[in-house]
């Protein structure tokens, strides 16, 4: 035997030793390489162009487990403009540089650079990724982030086999011109989606339903190769499975059934959940579920399910596949109609499913008493002739330089100094349009000390015009928080005898309901600078969230890599160091 291949025997038998060693620690480093480019694709069996990563629509789905970290570096293969991914339900501890938000904790890449993420998941359960740059995610870029026990742990609760569903909404327009429409005088609106898609798949125009009416059509005969063609559930009578549900939606809301079956949902954005079941299910935009099926029905026939639009009025056919007892062959159609989703706006049974999501025994309660309360009053308003959403009067536009930089290097021109306002006026009607209607741009920080513990209360109100109000789901970044309550009108005092303490789910999305109010509580225990959002992306785009910042000093050394545009990265070339 040679020197060099003893010696490569060598370094061999120490990587597989310091491979098991690592193993019985049990945090792996897991590696991925993701070039994010467009694509030619036939999501929905027309021809579009769509945000990909490794020529995949969805992107690759990341499984990994919990204490695992994740090397993931991102190569960005567009042609003309800068990308980020966001780790959708990863709190970052101690990362606060890799959750992949532009102008928030870093630059975004440029076309042909390469960033590397890395973060360990700490947490098992079903999320998700997608781009956190201009509308990309509406451009398609995302794709699912599953994190699994460790080995040897079981989860609480017994299933045979997994499915997979990522749902997502498909225009038939470009995400740029979205984003210009969103931006001119008058707003020109995206409108409803065209295609609902699970797993990046759907049918326009040709839902399976219409072939159960008409079974001539020829456009809606599937060999299973096409791309658009639905993933079928194949699963075996008399077993339990679990289907795990993530929504990354632009704006839809869905509601997702299947015939014949119950559901019983189990976790939610990655936490347990106190089991309950149900017929169909609420899933907003941000929000992640698993849910357990059990097969008990003829195993003669093939079954649907279906996914629908709620909270807006629809105008989008409803999402299909097929669950098939394999037994049977796949093409067999079920013998019945699709389940029908529930109507739009019957805004008390969405209240009644969500109201029904409590922890489960276990999970870490909330902190009996909070150091400060926020309220955030959502209004859509003018500004300059130009709709926005704001809070508290104020519509967030995000500055050129990263806030994590400029906050942990104290640049002090990077952003609005002044924290925005905590509440808004006490008068504030919001059961009526707004009687002054302009509001303010503005990027300022709400400032948590360490430790803080924070309320949040919500508050919806009225539409710019016209009666009625919307339904938009809030996301946090870098926490779970607890869900207090939820409350009909405008919050008043005494309102936080009602909270609940001793079962609140924790989440990292939660909905305001229409002319409602939500109240969460988070423990500011995570230094970095977070994006607190609704998650209907042309909302942020226009203006719908707030920058949450905590104990930045005590923020690690935060990679170049991130530092490297507006004036972090001109501290960088004046000072070539930090
Ligand atoms: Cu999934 Cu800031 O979003
Ligand atoms: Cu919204």
């Amino acid at each position: 035997m040679s020197k060099a291949t003893m010696g490569l025997k060598f370094v061999f038998v120490w990587c597989m030793l310091l491979g098991s060693i690592q193993l019985s620690v049990g945090g792996r480093e897991r590696h991925y390489k993701f070039d994010v480019e467009y694509m030619i694709r036939t999501p929905d069996c027309l021809e579009h162009v769509v945000m990909g990563i490794n020529g995949q629509f969805p992107g690759p789905t990341i499984r990994a487990q919990v204490g695992d970290t994740l090397n993931i570096a991102l190569t960005n293969k567009l042609f003309t403009e800068g990308t980020v991914i966001h780790w959708h339900g990863i709190r970052q501890l101690e990362t606060p540089w890799a959750d992949g938000t532009a102008a928030i904790s870093q630059c975004a890449i440029n076309p042909g650079e390469t960033f590397l993420y890395r973060f360990t998941v700490d947490k098992p359960g079903t999320y998700f990724y997608h781009g956190h740059y201009g509308m990309q995610r509406a451009a398609g870029l995302y794709g699912s982030l599953i994190v699994d026990l460790p080995k040897g742990q079981k989860e609480p609760f017994y299933y045979d086999s997994e499915f997979n569903l990522l749902l997502s909404d498909l225009w038939h327009t470009s995400s740029h011109e979205q984003e210009v429409g969103l931006s001119s005088i008058p707003l020109k609106w995206i409108g409803e989606p065209q295609t609902l898609l699970i797993n990046g798949r759907g049918q326009f125009n040709c839902s399976l339903a219409a072939k159960f009416i008409n079974t001539t059509l020829p456009q809606c005969h599937f060999r299973g190769g096409e791309q658009c063609a639905p993933q079928i559930l194949h699963v075996e009578p008399n077993k339990t499975y679990r289907i795990r549900i993530a929504s990354t939606t632009s704006l839809a809301s869905l509601n997702l059934a299947i015939s014949n079956h119950k559901l019983v949902v189990v976790e939610a954005d990655g936490n347990y959940v106190t089991p309950f079941e149900v017929d169909d299910m609420d899933i907003y935009s941000g929000e992640s579920y698993s849910v357990l099926l059990r097969t008990d029905q003829d195993p003669k026939k093939n079954y649907w399910l279906s996914i629908g639009v709620r909270g807006r009025k629809p105008n989008t056919p409803q999402g299909l596949t097929i669950l098939n007892y394999v037994n049977i062959s796949a093409s067999v159609f079920p013998t019945s109609p699709p389940p029908i989703t529930p109507l739009w706006n019957d805004f008390e049974r969405s209240k009644a499913f969500t109201k029904k999501i409590i922890a489960k025994m276990g999970t870490p309660q909330p902190p009996k008493f909070s150091d400060r309360r926020i309220f955030l009053l959502n209004t859509q308003n003018r500004v300059y002739g130009f709709t926005k959403w704001a809070i508290n009067n104020v519509s967030l536009t995000l500055p050129p330089t990263p806030y994590l930089g400029s906050i942990k290097f104290k640049i002090n021109n990077a952003f609005d100094q002044t924290p925005p306002p905590v509440t808004f006026p006490q008068d504030y009607d919001i059961f009526n349009s707004p009687v002054n209607p302009n509001a303010t741009i503005g990027n300022g920080v709400y400032m948590f000390h360490h430790n803080e513990v924070v309320d949040v209360i919500l508050q919806n109100a009225n539409q710019l015009s016209g009666i009625g109000s919307e339904i938009h789901p809030w996301h946090l970044h870098g926490h779970d928080f607890w869900v207090l309550g939820y409350g009909e009108g405008k919050f008043k005092r005494g309102d936080e005898k009602k909270f609940n303490l001793t079962h609140a789910p924790l989440r990292n999305t939660a909905v305001i309901f229409p002319y409602g109010w939500t109240a969460l509580r988070f423990k500011a225990d995570n230094p970095g600078v977070w994006a607190f959002h609704c998650h209907i992306e042309p909302h942020l785009h226009m203006g719908m969230g707030v920058i949450f910042a905590e104990a930045v000093h005590k923020v690690g050394r935060i990679p170049k890599g991130t530092l490297n545009c507006g004036l972090t990265g001109k501290m960088l070339t004046e000072n070539g160091h930090y």
